[in-house]
């Protein structure tokens, strides 16, 4: 079976290699985030009740290291498909940086929240994130200092899971790229894809916990293989 047949409806779920290479890191290679920081302590809602100022701390160097790196090839490559086939191909993401969009990407589904968004613990409200937040900022619209980054934590259900069914029902080809597979519900995208009838294909660095449940699968660094692959398909 050849992957790069046209597929009417590409849905495609993106994890932090594909930011690896504009130096955004990952979490669990080496040297990876959760090598370095405790992330029951920056990246749960019991961590954040318990020690507001370090989650800032840590979301706050993240949104500047996001700020200050640039897309790679992959991240255009993907804007491109995106814009030359606006209908057919969904982009879903795990990453909190917002590459995709700044190399032109038209709509990015944010599963895992956003950087550049900032959101209010007490009332719910969302505006765009200032470069450096601060747990005592009140709220702009009701003025309590509950202010929180726009990430969903570990225990807190991923945003937009609704659209995301929808489009793995329909898709008729499923593609991961450099995500490890390790959490879930994206590591179980895959399997909704494939009983849906899709085809599925992963683009990594080296074999993902889920490899074997892929059809398909290419290796190698993400700004060389997700490009090569988007060309197959355009040409
Ligand atoms: N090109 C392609 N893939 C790469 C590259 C690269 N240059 N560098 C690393 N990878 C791959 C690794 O092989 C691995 O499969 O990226 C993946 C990184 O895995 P993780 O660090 O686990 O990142 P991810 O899968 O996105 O984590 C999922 O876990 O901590 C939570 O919310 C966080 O969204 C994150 C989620």
């Amino acid at each position: 079976m050849t992957i790069s047949m046209p597929a009417e409806r590409i849905v495609i779920l993106t994890g932090a290699g594909l930011s690896a290479e504009s130096g955004l890191g990952t979490f669990r290679d080496k040297d990876g985030l959760w090598t370095r920081y405790d992330l029951n302590e920056v990246a749960t809602p019991e961590g954040f009740a318990r020690n507001p100022a370090l989650v800032h701390e840590f979301y706050n160097a993240r949104r500047t290291n996001c700020l200050e790196a640039q897309p790679n090839p992959a991240h255009e490559a993907l804007a491109r498909l995106q814009r030359a086939w606006p209908e057919r191909v969904t982009l879903i993401t795990q990453n909190v940086d917002d590459l995709l969009e700044r190399a032109g990407a038209l709509e990015v589904i944010h599963m895992h929240g956003e950087l550049t968004r900032a959101l209010c613990a007490a009332c719910g409200h969302r505006w765009d994130a200032p470069r450096q937040m601060d747990p005592q900022a009140p709220c702009p619209a009701c003025g309590r200092a509950a202010t929180r980054p726009d990430i969903v934590w570990f225990g807190e259900y991923p945003y937009h899971m609704e659209a995301i069914d929808t489009a793995l029902r329909a898709a008729d080809l499923f593609v991961a790229i450099g995500t490890s597979g390790n959490v879930y519900p994206a590591a179980g995208f895959v399997q909704e894809a494939a009983t849906s009838g899709a085809r599925t294909l992963e683009l990594n660095l080296e074999p993902s916990a889920t490899a074997s449940l892929f059809d398909a699968a290419r290796f190698g660094p993400a700004s060389q293989i997700v490009p090569h692959w988007v060309a197959e398909l355009l040409e």
